[in-house]
């Protein structure tokens, strides 16, 4: 059996939606007094002491944008998958295969409550992570969320470049992935900022992220509503 801790669960909301008048496609909702954990109005210095999530499907590029992202802004960087593999002891292929996928999901959902028990820090999630409504929630609750939308060519193409993903074993991985974006964007659409992810290296997309977070805490953004 795979047994892994997992934390308490704490509502706190980001109340209004803001489209900044940026390139990129960028997308935010603005953190206006947020609640911190134990009901006070909380700082709003930095990101407001709250985590930063990386959603998005496979090959999105959240490790890769996720690391840099953290380097740059002085946080902490965790991969949800690398957390569920040391906890579960065994490979994600493994867990998929020994267990089946709803084992899979189980643990991802306790890894993923304790990682955003334990702090403030870059949080990279498996493309299915933000699927889960209760995930989604806790999220919102201690983290700002990130999604790195890639159009299918692009998410094609990375995915060819590392194995290991059980979900695209597939006869036609390309079909599988339309099918993934078709269920999924639409939830990932609710993220908290929504930024393009770009082929021209994950410094450019860092940058914009890190533009992103200070437009949506600090009050002379100029955000637009939405
Ligand atoms: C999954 C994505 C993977 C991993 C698992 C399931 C998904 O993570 O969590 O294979 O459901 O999309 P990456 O998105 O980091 O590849």
């Amino acid at each position: 059996m795979l047994n892994i801790d997992y934390g308490n669960f704490s509502a706190t909301r980001w109340p209004a939606v803001y489209r900044l008048g940026q390139p990129h496609s960028t997308t935010l909702r603005r953190a206006r007094e947020p609640r911190g954990r134990f009901g006070m109005t909380a700082d709003l210095s930095g990101h407001s002491g709250k985590s930063i999530v990386l959603v998005g499907l496979m090959g999105a590029g959240k490790t890769s944008v996720g690391r840099k992202l953290a380097e740059k802004i002085d946080l902490a960087f965790t991969d949800a998958d690398e957390e569920i593999i040391e906890a579960a002891g065994c490979s994600i292929e493994d867990i998929f295969e020994l267990y089946g996928e709803k084992a899979f999901r189980d643990v991802e959902e306790r890894v993923i409550f304790r990682l955003l028990d334990e702090g403030p820090q870059v949080l990279a999630t498996g493309g299915g992570a933000f699927m889960n409504p209760k995930i989604r929630s806790r999220i919102e609750a201690s983290g700002i969320s990130v999604w790195l939308r890639a159009d299918l060519d692009t998410l094609v193409r990375r995915t060819r470049r590392r194995a290991g993903r059980p979900l695209l074993k597939t006869s036609d991985p390309k079909a599988t992935l339309q099918k993934l974006i078709d269920e999924r964007y639409p939830v990932y659409a609710d993220a908290d900022i929504v930024i393009d992810s770009m082929d021209e290296g994950p410094e450019i997309t860092v940058d914009i992220i890190s533009d992103a977070l200070d437009a949506m805490t600090k009050p002379d953004s100029g955000g637009k509503e939405r």
